[in-house]
């Protein structure tokens, strides 16, 4: 992360209460995040089941705050209308997951929402190389997709310095603003070495949704992590 960005912190709703999803959506809100991270699973591309646009549509008119839709769907091209649709701001999916990817990143770009790759831990940085003008966001995941509450995997820092690197080269030459988000692991101890090596957006799932009343809820976990982001 550069000096003179700030840090989005975008919680991820799968830690969240589903009972209750308008009140923890709005709840977070207030409590000073950036997104609302919506994790969405098909029990094909991912081993787990979880929300589609119906939700997201459903939670829209809670929050003003943009919605990041984390696809974790196999094909993407289907969906991504539904998503543009149910009020989504930026849509990622995995390159593995779709055929053709250049033309999955414009087509979500043509529906009016920002456009992201997600990187796995073991997907290879290259696959960015040809797509960075059509790129709003690039995820990677310091945990293999799936479920929330996973260890945070400690070489996602050397590929987030690389990647901050090549976004750094890209804007240099002219090219569009790029985030870098982190997902997966992410908690008040890891934050600052993560954000050091370059990340700019950090998911957040178990760590806010699973913040105790005593230490401040919601509102304190969120700023405990900017905190601990902050340079010393
Ligand atoms: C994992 C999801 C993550 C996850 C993050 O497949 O993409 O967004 O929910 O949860 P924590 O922060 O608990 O690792
Ligand atoms: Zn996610």
């Amino acid at each position: 992360m550069t000096a003179k960005t700030v840090l989005r912190l975008a919680p991820s709703i799968l830690s969240a209460d589903f009972s209750r999803l308008g009140e923890e959506v709005r709840a977070i809100e207030a409590a000073g995040c950036d997104l609302v991270h919506f994790d969405v699973m098909d029990n094909h591309y991912v081993p787990n089941l979880t929300i589609g646009p119906m939700i997201c549509e459903a939670i829209r008119p809670h929050v003003q705050i943009p919605i990041d839709v984390h696809l974790m769907v196999e094909p993407v091209d289907a969906i991504i209308p539904l998503f543009a649709k149910a009020g989504a701001n930026i849509i990622t999916f995995h390159p593995e997951a779709s055929r053709h990817v250049d033309r999955s990143l414009s087509m979500i770009r043509e529906l009016g929402c920002k456009a992201g790759l997600v990187l796995n831990p073991a997907t290879p940085i290259e696959c960015l190389n040809h797509v960075m003008d059509k790129l709003d966001m690039i995820l990677l995941m310091s945990v293999n997709p799936g479920f929330g509450g996973q260890k945070f995997i400690p070489s996602t820092l050397q590929k987030l310095a690389l990647v901050r690197q090549k976004i750094d080269a890209h804007v240099g030459a002219g090219g569009q603003e790029i985030w870098l988000e982190v997902d997966g692991g992410v908690k008040v101890d890891n934050i600052g070495e993560i954000v050091r090596a370059g990340a700019d957006t950090c998911v957040a799932g178990s760590a806010v949704f699973g913040a105790p009343d005593a230490d401040g809820g919601y509102r304190g976990v969120m700023n405990a992590l900017r905190h601990a982001a902050a340079p010393a």
